[in-house]
């Protein structure tokens, strides 16, 4: 815990009502994310308003050796903002300030604490589009998504925050600003520094505000749902589709259990669908009704005499098209209310999915019967999310350890397959000890190196990632 007296001093760099207490009942939605740690601990919760009172407070943790945990909207799946051990809560609910819209350049300057539908709303408003597009957008927050380098649904199409960021104001754990790159598309004059920052989870410095890329909206989009047999029918028809002259904007799977789940949660999500299959594919290519239906329509009869395809269904409307992604987009929350849940977001490269999910269903098919596997996510990037849903009675520390065994059969297949143990979530608190899997004792070490050099006294977001 934080001494009393670094605590009253910290509550004198803001204004009265920025902070919250340890005891006030509030405070405890800031000590974690959605892992929803069995037992958490903080010291404060401070709510800055400007970068200049975000130096202030990290010269002064820098000064006496305060550990701080930066927090967005805590949507995170690895334990990155849980607070374990008293630390200090730097939240940026109160820097949700947009900066500036530039039309012409397509730069969106925000506050860390923009949500990504904020971002998303302002962007629309402009004829634009913000392309980070996520289930939990309606609370996660920008700064988050460039901590924890977060994909999404339309990652297939236009990439995840690391393409969406053009420049970042950073504050460093000792208080220096650093302002890196604005708004240039093009500035070729060194090391890009920013890129040390998106992806590494708040352990380098906290990011204050960010210039992100913003794109053309596309004219229209059309949405299919399709049901099809098995993984290896899936990258066939990624393969026809990507052949297409039409963009794909997304590529997204679930599995039938996966509807299941959220049809349990929410009876009125039905799948429009005659025939349940096995997998179903969440389908949305940038082209107009009209011509979709000229050129894909003989496509997809091809598809369905061929057998890649079992059924299809194509939405009229955005009401429908909305019905659709609610079932893909409410998977994570309908898992959670179901039972217990434990997370193995991998990726392999594209080319291996049908083999990883032929070999993960042969591991995973010796767990207890309470625990069933749900399969999901971004097929088109590689990127499946393996989750294991635990019947409620069923003994928490049990659970955990028939998934790590599990788990400890994966990692390894993955390597071998040349894939990641973490596609999105990043590693947090929960995946430290087999980052080993996705990078080299080498890697590691320099990731230590640039650690050390940023954050000499190891305040920030301490006993996280690395
Ligand atoms: C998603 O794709 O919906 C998210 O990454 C959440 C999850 O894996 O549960
Ligand atoms: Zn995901």
């Amino acid at each position: 815990m934080i001494a009393p007296q670094h605590i009253a001093h910290l509550k004198t760099l803001l204004p009265a009502n920025r902070h919250l207490d340890p005891d006030n009942p509030q405070s405890a939605a800031y000590a974690a994310d959605w892992t929803k740690p069995t037992s958490t601990c903080i010291s404060l919760v401070l709510f800055p308003e400007t970068t200049a009172q975000v130096v202030q407070i990290m010269s002064y943790c820098h000064q006496h050796k305060l550990a701080v945990v930066p927090s967005g909207g805590r949507t995170g799946l690895s334990g990155g903002a849980n607070c374990l051990h008293g630390e200090l809560v730097l939240s940026f609910d109160k820097m949700n300030q947009i900066k500036h819209l530039d039309p012409i350049g397509m730069t969106l300057h925000v506050e860390a604490g923009v949500t990504t539908a904020q971002a998303q709303d302002v962007a629309r408003e402009a004829g634009l589009m913000f392309a980070v597009d996520l289930a939990a957008k309606g609370s996660s927050q920008i700064g988050g998504n460039i901590a924890t380098n977060a994909g999404g649904l339309r990652f297939i199409r236009h990439g995840g925050m690391r393409e969406a960021v053009l420049g970042l104001t950073v504050v460093l754990a000792n208080g220096e600003i650093l302002d890196l790159n604005s708004n240039l598309y093009k500035n070729n004059t060194g090391i890009d520094l920013k890129h040390l920052f998106i992806g590494s989870e708040g352990i380098l410095g906290v990011v204050t505000e960010a210039t992100l890329k913003l794109v053309q909206q596309p004219r229209e989009t059309s949405l299919l749902l399709l049901a099809i047999p098995d993984m290896n029918a899936i990258l066939q028809l990624l393969s026809e589709f990507r052949k297409q002259p039409a963009p794909i904007q997304a590529f997204e799977f679930f599995t039938h259990s996966a509807y299941e789940v959220v049809h349990q949660i929410h009876p009125n999500i039905a799948l429009p669908l005659d025939q349940p299959t096995s997998h179903y594919v969440l389908l949305e290519v940038e082209v107009e009704s009209e011509s979709f239906e000229k050129s894909y329509f003989p496509l997809l009869e091809r598809l369905l005499s061929e057998g890649i395809c079992a059924d299809a269904f194509i939405p009229t409307n955005t009401r429908e098209q909305g019905e659709v992604w609610a079932i893909r987009e409410r998977i994570t929350e309908s898992l959670a209310a179901s039972g217990h849940v434990h997370k193995n977001d991998i990726s392999v490269p594209v080319h291996a999915l049908a083999t990883f999910e032929l070999e993960v269903l042969q591991i995973t098919q010796h767990l207890q019967p309470e625990i069933r596997m749900i399969l999901f996510g971004h097929v088109g990037d590689g990127n499946i999310h393996l989750n294991y849903l635990g019947n409620s009675n069923m003994d928490r520390q049990k659970f955990t350890s028939q998934c790590k065994e599990t788990e400890a059969q994966i990692y390894p297949l993955l390597q071998k397959l040349g894939g990641s143990i973490s596609a999105e979530h990043g590693i947090g608190l929960l995946k430290q000890d087999d980052l080993h899997y996705s990078r080299s004792a080498a890697e590691i070490n320099w990731m230590k190196h640039i650690k050390q050099s940023l954050d000499p006294q190891g305040i920030l977001n301490p006993g996280k990632l690395l």
